[in-house]
């Protein structure tokens, strides 16, 4: 079989070394892939959101299945345009990853269900925005409703920084487009917990939970950024919490999308809060997240292409899909300055004997050397019987890799620790 898969970054590369797992895999081409990806794909200079380009290239080389992974391409049709000539893929339609597209649709869709979620408000109007804020309790959150590549959320701890963000999304446009319509909602706490799914618009079966940690910093200081890391399983996740959000959440979200005409086939990402009111959701993803997928995928006992295909068939009921029950840790090197500014193309060394547990998410060859390429370099990963092991693993992998300008957070992993022993 040839095997394509749209997009270039760590999370790509996890599903590309899984898939390469199936014996009947012949070719995987990677559109755009990357440098790190290189070694394990053929990479194509496509670029992900052009998906004309993307389609032609399906036709012309016979693809069997397309694995279309990141957002934009799956928000903007690619699913759609690849089926409309033949090619069978793994991924939603337009119609169905609006979920993750447009906060104000998947926020309606879960006030329409009865899913729990933050409470909240839609505006398309700055001064029905502003004077909202005057009465509702802060801290308060604020989102541009379309994509914002993870960064239109402010969390607002006053209410002038609650009104700057508003002025900033809708009339200064910071996210472009994005900020016409904003979300105003509830500030929850809890722990966060992300779980992605398999569907295939019948039955969803649920992957091994993990953890992110977003922020750049250690101790969770500074700014939010993709990912630094993840652990799985995510401790806070207990089997009780997971029968809970099954029926009050993942079940019920596949039948919204149905009963809605937009049935979701694909992973659905399911950014939880465990709040003292039972879990709620924070968002979904119509898609595998980054760097979650980093530590799902090497627990994945089953194989993976024949799950993805499930999905697409519809014959997912039938279809094992088992985790192992150890640990992983996924540490995520950076260039320092990410998420702001950084420099790149700094040569990378990464030992061979490691190199099947680097993930590169940003990397190019030049003169056959292979240099940093982006603000998230790489993710490592260890797999361990106990969550410790998993943690050391990784960090004595991290020092063995090298670049300079290179930042990490030294605490991924501890709050589960943590968690572990309360
Ligand atoms: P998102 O880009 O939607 O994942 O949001 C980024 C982060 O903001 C989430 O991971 C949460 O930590 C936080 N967040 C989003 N919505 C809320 C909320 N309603 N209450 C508290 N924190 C939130
Ligand atoms: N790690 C969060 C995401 O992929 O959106």
């Amino acid at each position: 079989m040839k095997i394509m898969v749209v997009g270039g970054g760590g999370r790509e590369h996890a599903i590309i070394k899984k898939i390469k797992e199936n014996k009947d895999v012949e070719r995987i081409y990677a559109l755009p892939g990357n440098g790190g990806i290189a070694a394990d794909a053929e990479c194509v200079d496509i670029g992900a959101k052009d998906i004309e380009a993307i389609v032609k290239f399906a036709v012309d080389n016979g693809i069997d299945y397309a694995v279309v992974a990141p957002d934009d391409p799956l928000v903007l049709g690619c699913v759609d345009a690849l089926e409309a000539k033949g090619v069978a893929c793994f991924g939603p339609r337009a119609n169905a990853a609006i979920i993750e597209g447009s906060k104000v649709f998947s926020k309606n869709l879960m006030k329409k269900y009865g899913i729990p979620t933050a409470a909240y408000e839609v505006f398309d109007d700055m001064e029905a925005a502003l004077a909202y804020l005057e009465t509702a309790p802060i801290p308060t959150v604020i989102k541009a409703d379309g994509l914002a590549l993870g960064k239109g959320v402010i969390i607002a701890q006053t209410l002038d920084e609650a009104k700057a963000a508003v002025v900033s999304m809708m009339q200064d446009k910071q996210f472009g487009a994005s900020g016409d319509h904003i979300v105003i909602e509830e500030f929850l706490t809890g722990p966060e917990v992300s779980v992605l799914a398999f569907t295939d618009g019948k039955v969803v079966k649920p992957m091994i939970s993990s953890m992110d940690h977003k922020r750049a910093g250690d101790n969770d200081t500074g700014l939010n950024t993709g990912g630094m890391g993840t652990v799985a399983p995510n401790p806070y996740y207990t089997e009780d919490i997971a029968k809970q959000c099954t029926e009050t959440i993942f079940k019920p979200t596949i039948d919204a999308m149905n009963a809605e005409g937009r049935t979701f086939k694909g992973c659905l990402y399911f950014g939880l809060m465990l709040t003292p009111n039972g879990p709620k959701v924070i968002e979904y993803n119509c898609r595998f997240g980054d760097p979650e997928t980093q530590v799902v995928l090497p627990l994945l006992e089953s194989d993976l292409l024949t799950v993805m295909m499930a999905t697409t068939k519809g014959t997912l009921d039938a279809t094992e899909v088992k985790f192992s029950d150890k640990h992983a840790c996924c540490v995520i090197m950076a260039s320092a300055g990410y998420p702001q500014s950084y420099e790149k193309g700094f040569e990378m060394t990464i030992p061979t004997d490691i190199a099947p547990d680097v993930y590169v998410a940003g990397a190019k060859i030049s003169d056959g050397k292979l240099l940093t390429n982006g603000g998230r370099v790489l993710g490592v990963t260890s797999i361990d019987d106990t969550l410790e092991g998993a943690i050391k693993a990784s960090y004595e992998k991290v020092e063995k890799i090298r670049f300079e300008n290179a930042y990490f957070r030294h605490d991924i992993g501890q709050r589960a620790l943590a968690a572990n022993k309360e």
